[in-house]
């Protein structure tokens, strides 16, 4: 019985080989089950998400031009989408994992997500990305590796070690929990900790960290150089990271390699994703701090709040000992952190994931054809609810995806009229949406009227950061762009009263979500989509809408029910036999190429 259903899935895999091998490369296959378990990473028990039993999650560890297929069964009680942040979706907004192009995944079903990771290299992660269940985990490191013959700009590292790094709360989630303050129109206050790989932290301190929390440990061996990927994972904590004694050389920032410099220590901000050259130089007197601390608050009340994890020489004398290595010490003076983001640079002659330098794209002599100026400010009142707003407006997730009302000509469903410059009137709640130009090249200027630090992110592109300075945007502070090797980024931060610009090429078609990288801004409606559509109707462009596609809304009369009962049966040995098949299958494909 069980066989022939596993052969009847062969078949189907078989096909879907032959119709969406793109151009022969090779696939990489994944099971995700999300689902709840019991974890104390700050020594109070606590339901985080976990996928495939773990949290952090496993990590996706692929090469430039790989098919991803990832299986995720959504063992939550509440719907799911998985979102791969920084992962562009080349031509294909339908694997997104966002509100705005897919359908979530109700409890107990599963949903397939296929796509191809063209063209790209460098550090990302993926995460849960509604009902606020980031807060929770589910989240974990996506990794694309250079293909072998495309040259990576420094030696080979002796290992390649994840870090996920994120501002924790004891309570989950759920409308029980962080929901209910959100929704209540509260702050949720400080965070209660910093967790690291899903840890919290070494008892540096006996007033300050509780006997018996399980602390994360980094072993090493002396002499060697590490590629450590750092992502901050969390909620709305700017986290400044460090490693006691040794040196961070930065070297790639979320698909760009980067000018490499040694820091100290950087700031990473919600959202971003960092990997450093770390070599072992030190002596192994003893163990060593890696912190993440956090940034722009009152230290005197937000020690609680910083991440301990434990940096072990195979060959280490003892335990890491005494104060943690500082913090910057720029209280009073702001421009230390922003002048530390702008000396990341691009290297411009290091090959990316073609043969060709990165430089070679010479974004800075590109005619900008579209400018948007986003504001956003404190949350505030709209219709007897708290929310949050970008130039005005807070976005409102429509119940029939954007993509999907493309594609079905359902009318009505968002409005392609979002303002190019901030609106002036009394804020609303809106689902409108940024027209993009196919080809066109948008400046979009991020202005924080808010109080807060806000990291901004774009999903299916990478953008160029050109500048970034204190007070109001005005045309004049185009004089200041770096227009030679500003990096090219999915996420980048916006200081408090200050702007941040960005430069877009609109050449991947699609619906692409906008969005603070601040969960409960996110979560109160500071996003929006910009849309890109090709006039030409032609299906190069953009890959037609997967034959799973789950439908909702307007169209939920399309959908299917599931048949949970056969999906469950082949989690068995079926899926392992499956599995195995299909690694061989690819191992053949990508043979006979
Ligand atoms: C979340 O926390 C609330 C309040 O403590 C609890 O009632 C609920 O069961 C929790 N839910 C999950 C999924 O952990
Ligand atoms: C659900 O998983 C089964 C295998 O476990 C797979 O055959 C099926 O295609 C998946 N469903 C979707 C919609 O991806
Ligand atoms: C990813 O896989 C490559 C081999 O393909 C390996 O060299 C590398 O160490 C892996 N990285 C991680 C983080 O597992
Ligand atoms: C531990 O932290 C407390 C509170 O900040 C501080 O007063 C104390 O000096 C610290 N203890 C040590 C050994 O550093
Ligand atoms: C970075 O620091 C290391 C020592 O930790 C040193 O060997 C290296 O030369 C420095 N690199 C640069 C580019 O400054
Ligand atoms: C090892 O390094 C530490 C910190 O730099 C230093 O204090 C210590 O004296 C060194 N020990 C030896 C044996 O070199
Ligand atoms: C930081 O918090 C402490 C303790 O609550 C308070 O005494 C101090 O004034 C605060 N410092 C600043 C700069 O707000
Ligand atoms: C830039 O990349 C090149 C490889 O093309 C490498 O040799 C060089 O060291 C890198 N420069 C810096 C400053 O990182
Ligand atoms: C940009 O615009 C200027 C004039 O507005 C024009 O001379 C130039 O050719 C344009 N550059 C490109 C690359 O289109
Ligand atoms: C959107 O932009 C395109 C040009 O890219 C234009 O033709 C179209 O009229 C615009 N649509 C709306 C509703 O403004
Ligand atoms: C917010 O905008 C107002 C009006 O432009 C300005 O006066 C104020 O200084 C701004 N505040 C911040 C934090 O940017
Ligand atoms: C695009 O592909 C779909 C199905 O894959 C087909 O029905 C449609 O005719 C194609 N459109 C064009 C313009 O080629």
């Amino acid at each position: 019985m069980a066989f022939y259903r596993v052969l009847a899935l062969f078949v189907v895999y078989i096909a879907l080989l032959v119709n969406l091998c793109f151009a022969g490369d090779p696939f990489a296959f994944f099971n995700f089950e999300v689902s709840y378990i019991t974890a104390s990473p700050l020594g109070v028990p606590q339901q985080v998400i976990a996928v495939n039993g773990k949290f952090p999650g496993p990590t996706i560890n692929v090469t430039t031009n790989y098919n991803v297929v990832v299986n995720v069964r959504n063992k939550l009680d509440e719907s799911l989408l998985i979102h791969w942040s920084g992962v562009q979706q080349r031509r294909s907004s339908w694997q997104d994992g966002v509100l705005g192009t897919n359908c979530p995944i109700p409890p107990k079903w599963n949903w397939t997500y296929q796509f191809q990771v063209k063209d790209q290299i460098g550090s990302f992660f993926y995460f849960p990305s509604l009902h606020f269940q980031r807060a929770s985990g589910g989240y974990g490191s996506f990794i694309i590796n250079n293909r072998a013959i495309i040259p990576i700009p420094f030696a080979t590292p002796d290992g390649d070690i994840t870090i996920l790094i994120g501002d924790w709360y004891t309570r989950n989630h759920t409308v029980s929990a962080l929901r209910k303050a959100l929704d209540a129109g509260k702050d949720l206050g400080m965070p209660d900790g910093v967790v690291i790989n899903g840890k919290g932290p070494y008892q540096y301190n006996t007033t300050l960290v509780p006997d018996g929390i399980d602390y994360e440990t980094i072993e090493v061996h002396p002499g060697k150089t590490y590629r450590i990927r750092v992502h901050n994972v969390g909620i709305s904590t700017s986290l400044n990271f460090r490693i006691q004694n040794h040196n961070l050389l930065l070297a790639e920032s979320e698909g760009s390699y980067t000018v490499q410099q040694n820091y100290t220590s950087l700031d990473i901000h919600v959202g971003q994703s960092f990997s450093f050259l770390v070599t072992m130089d030190q002596n192994a007197s003893s163990d060593y701090y890696i912190v993440a601390s956090a940034r722009f608050v009152n230290e005197s009340q937000w020690k609680r709040v910083t991440g301990v994890a434990i940096l072990h020489y195979t060959n280490s004398k003892g335990k890491a000992h005494g104060p943690l290595p500082d913090a910057p010490n720029d209280e009073f003076d702001k421009t230390f952190s922003m002048n530390q983001a702008r000396s990341i640079r691009w290297n411009v002659s290091a090959s990316g994931a073609r043969p060709n330098p990165q430089g070679s794209f010479r974004y800075g002599s590109i005619n900008v054809t579209e400018v948007y100026v986003l504001k956003n400010k404190p949350p505030e009142m709209i219709d007897g609810k708290r929310r949050a707003t970008l130039s005005g407006i807070s976005y409102v997730n429509p119940s029939t995806p954007i993509r999907l009302a493309d594609q079905f000509k359902v009318k009505g469903v968002y409005k392609l009229d979002f303002p190019t410059k901030p609106l002036t009137g009394a804020p609303r709640l809106e689902t409108s949406v940024i027209n993009g130009t196919y080809r066109g090249f948008m400046e979009i200027i991020l202005q924080n009227n808010d109080t807060k630090m806000h990291t901004y992110h774009l999903n299916g592109y990478a953008f160029f950061v050109v500048g970034m300075d204190y007070g109001e945007w005005t045309e004049n502070s185009r004089g200041t762009y770096n227009k030679w090797d500003g990096i090219a980024r999915s996420t980048t931060q916006v200081y408090p009263g200050a702007w941040t610009a960005i430069l877009v090429s609109l050449d991947n078609v699609g619906v692409w979500n906008l969005r603070t990288e601040n969960l409960d801004s996110w979560y109160l409606g500071q996003e929006t989509y910009v849309r890109v559509v090709n006039p030409e109707a032609t299906n190069k462009t953009e890959f037609p809408i997967p034959d799973n596609a789950l439908f909702c809304g307007a169209l939920n009369h399309m959908q299917k029910p599931q048949d949970i009962s056969a999906a469950m049966a082949i989690t068995g040995n079926g899926s392992k036999l499956l599995f195995t098949l299909l690694m061989i299958i690819s191992a053949m494909v990508s043979l006979f190429r």
